[in-house]
């Protein structure tokens, strides 16, 4: 892809106090990334090692303590109204308001949005049709299992039309099986509509599954393997580069 990034880390540090207030300890360790339009990449690392802390930096959720992030050019952090409907995310938990319906959920992040309620809608169903939650609109979050609360969300932030998804752990509560059934349609609906995808785990296999590229993080974050992983690439090629990341996190 040409153009500047749609992210990039310039020589990011990030310290955070220590518990017990002696002095500071390292979680993100001079990190230069660039990651390009439509590119879904996969950052991986154990559990600790600072990846939550590079996606709140990304989400402008918090401040690097030395360089620079950028989204579009733009400080995420600083500037962070100027994001709003660009960049939707999908965490762990599904976060959805119980009290609201399937369809409101999915509703809400138009409305923050102000787009006029026939539109939000509209749109909101067509997400969840997609999803595989038709007929599911007007169920509350207590009602459906897991694996749909997640698909509620997804509906959620691909129907803001953010240009980039930013998603942390979003199917490691789910049981394996729905969570490979997720992860594909996932990764087809990212490319289907062009999303820029940065995709946190601590899976190898998923990992694998779905990034076009895979970021390994050693802790404190500091990138190890920085690889693209062809969608047709064989199994043979697979293995070869799990064994590689696999010497990595047991180092
Ligand atoms: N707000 C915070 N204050 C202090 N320490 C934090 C904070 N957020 C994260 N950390 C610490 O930074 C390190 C990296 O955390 P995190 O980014 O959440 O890792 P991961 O998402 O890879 O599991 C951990 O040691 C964690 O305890
Ligand atoms: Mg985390």
């Amino acid at each position: 892809m040409s153009g500047a990034p749609e992210i990039r880390f310039s020589h990011v540090c990030k310290d955070f106090p220590r518990p017990d207030g002696a002095g500071k300890f390292r979680a993100v360790d001079d990190v230069n990334l660039d990651i390009a339009r439509g590119d879904l990449v996969a950052l991986l690392g154990k559990t600790g090692c600072g990846k939550s802390t590079m996606f709140n930096m990304i989400a402008g959720l918090g401040e690097p303590t030395e360089g620079e992030v950028r989204v579009r050019g733009r400080d995420p952090f600083r500037e962070f109204d100027s994001f709003r409907g660009q960049i939707a995310i999908v965490f762990q938990n599904d976060r959805l308001l119980p009290w609201r319906t399937a369809l409101g959920n999915v509703e809400l992040g138009l409305e923050m949005l102000g787009r006029p309620p026939a539109e939000r809608r509209d749109n909101a169903r067509v997400w969840l049709a997609r999803l595989g939650l038709a007929g599911h609109e007007n169920d509350y979050p207590h009602a459906l299992s897991g694996g749909m609360r997640q698909r509620v969300s997804i509906a959620r932030a691909f129907a803001t039309d953010a240009g980039i998804l930013l998603c942390d752990e979003p199917f490691s509560a789910l049981d394996e099986m729905t969570a490979q059934k997720l992860r594909e349609e996932f990764s087809t609906l990212v490319r289907e509509n062009g999303k820029t995808a940065v995709f946190i785990t601590h899976s190898i296999s998923e990992a694998l599954h779905l990034g076009d590229r895979v970021i390994v993080l050693r802790r404190p974050a500091q990138i190890a393997l920085d690889t693209r992983v062809s969608r047709d690439a064989s199994q043979c090629e697979r293995d070869a580069i799990r064994a590689r990341i696999e010497a990595i996190l047991a180092e």
